[in-house]
């Protein structure tokens, strides 16, 4: 594994890692949620409430110009990790579900109309799916869904027999958040595109784990969650091309996105800050910044990688035992690092509470994808979600831990 012979000094720049000072020995499976966060995010935060708070592009004072400074430094930065043409194309909003409301609300509710139609697929988590029954209600277009193949990736042929000049939005995924599934994305802009419909990426679960390029993959959107690459919650980021951002109406008014205003009506700026209402979290901003720098110095090609190490060897294990039930593609070309399983006959709610005892922390429930679970025919699922900064021996503690699950409630192991 490329970071082998690196990672004992990167888990020393995560403080949950510190047994003593957390109470606890963690070992975290819970990364698909949110990531832990290394020191240097946290200190750059702190030093910015410390040595450089102000309220950005408000007036001419030391502070508020530093503060400008490293708020649209860290908008370049953005810019230039997901190789946008400019950095007008970033927007800062709080997480993916707002860049995706922002969309709906300003995108699609103003130019879909009756009888359009919503692609996405049976993937998509809720942020990506209730947004778009809402502009269906609203708007009277319809949404489309396009399921699975029987290795739980998009069904391509689906997809392209549900495209149709009527499709006016596609809206899908990066990686499922569940069974990890990269689609092809360009080649899903690309059909999208001749068909003359837009394209919405939710990259909540791709840009954490590998190198995404706007202009090669050539979407009209992409929404990204600060708080699942290292960074602090309540920072997000809405990509978008510039030609469209700048024809759409503002999703928030308020101070800051006005160009003037009178008695009776108001203009506004351009992109990016006319969709950057109020007073923004600019600790956010620089947070992650800072989470960027340090993945790129590590390499997003070594995190996929070693991602991809871990979560091969854990499926690898989890494939050889007869009471688990797992829903990962099997030898996909790209896939994520997120692994949903069911230990059968018991809830997973169950196996979640058990493995805690044991330190172990994963996730249980429908993972905000229930439309996901029920055409998987189960009710909910657990998932062991892995990051760069877990390691072999962690993945096999979780593993024989598996086993006490049936042991404690008193089931075999066959
Ligand atoms: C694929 C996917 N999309 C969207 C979201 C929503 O992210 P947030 O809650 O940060 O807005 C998540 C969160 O788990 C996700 O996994």
């Amino acid at each position: 594994m490329l970071l082998d012979d690196k990672i004992v000094k990167i888990r020393e720049d995560f403080s949950y890692l510190d047994e003593q000072k957390l109470g606890r020995k963690i070992i975290y499976l819970d990364n698909a949620a949110t990531s832990q966060k290394p020191n240097c995010v946290i200190d750059a935060v702190s030093d910015y409430y410390k040595y450089q708070n102000a309220n950005p592009h408000r007036g001419a004072h030391y502070l508020t110009v530093k503060a400008t400074e490293a708020y649209e430094n860290a908008r370049s930065s953005i810019a230039k990790f997901i190789n946008a043409k400019s950095s007008d194309e970033i927007i800062f909003t709080r997480n993916t579900t707002e860049s995706l409301n922002l969309i709906a609300y300003s995108y699609a509710l103003e130019n879909l109309k009756k009888d359009d139609e919503i692609l996405i697929t049976i993937l998509e988590h809720h942020s990506n799916f209730t947004t778009w029954h809402y502009v269906a209600e609203k708007t009277g277009a319809k949404l489309k869904i396009v399921y699975l193949d029987d290795n739980f990736s998009v069904d391509m042929t689906d997809f392209e027999n549900k495209l149709t000049s009527k499709t006016k939005l596609v809206s899908v995924t990066g990686a499922s958040n569940v069974t990890s599934c990269m689609p092809d994305i360009e080649k899903i802009v690309e059909l999208s595109h001749k068909n003359g419909a837009i394209v919405v990426v939710d990259g909540a679960q791709l840009a954490p784990h590998k190198k995404v390029d706007m202009q090669k993959i050539n979407c009209d959107f992409f929404a990204i969650s600060g708080h699942k690459m290292l960074s602090p919650m309540g920072i997000g980021i809405l990509y978008g091309k510039k030609d469209i951002l700048d024809n759409m109406k503002p999703f928030m008014y308020g101070g800051e996105m006005i160009e003037y205003v009178y008695e009776d009506y108001s203009t506004f700026t351009l992109s990016p800050t006319r969709f950057e209402a109020g007073t923004m979290n600019v600790g956010g901003a620089i947070g992650l910044a800072k989470a960027i720098e340090y993945m790129e110095a590590i390499g997003m090609d070594n995190i996929y990688e070693r991602e991809r190490q871990l979560s091969e060897y854990a499926v690898s294990q989890l494939n050889k035992i007869p009471y688990i039930d797992i829903y990962y593609p099997q030898n996909a070309k790209n896939v994520g690092s997120a692994i949903a399983f069911n230990v059968k006959e018991i809830h997973p709610h169950d196996v979640a509470s058990i493995l805690d005892n044991f330190n172990i922390a994963v996730r249980s429930g429908h993972h905000c994808a229930m439309p996901l679970h029920k055409y998987l025919k189960i009710n909910a699922s657990c998932r062991a979600s892995i990051s760069f900064y877990n390691t072999k021996q962690e993945i096999d503690e979780f593993l024989t831990h598996l086993e006490d699950v049936r042991r404690t409630l008193g089931y075999g192991l066959e």
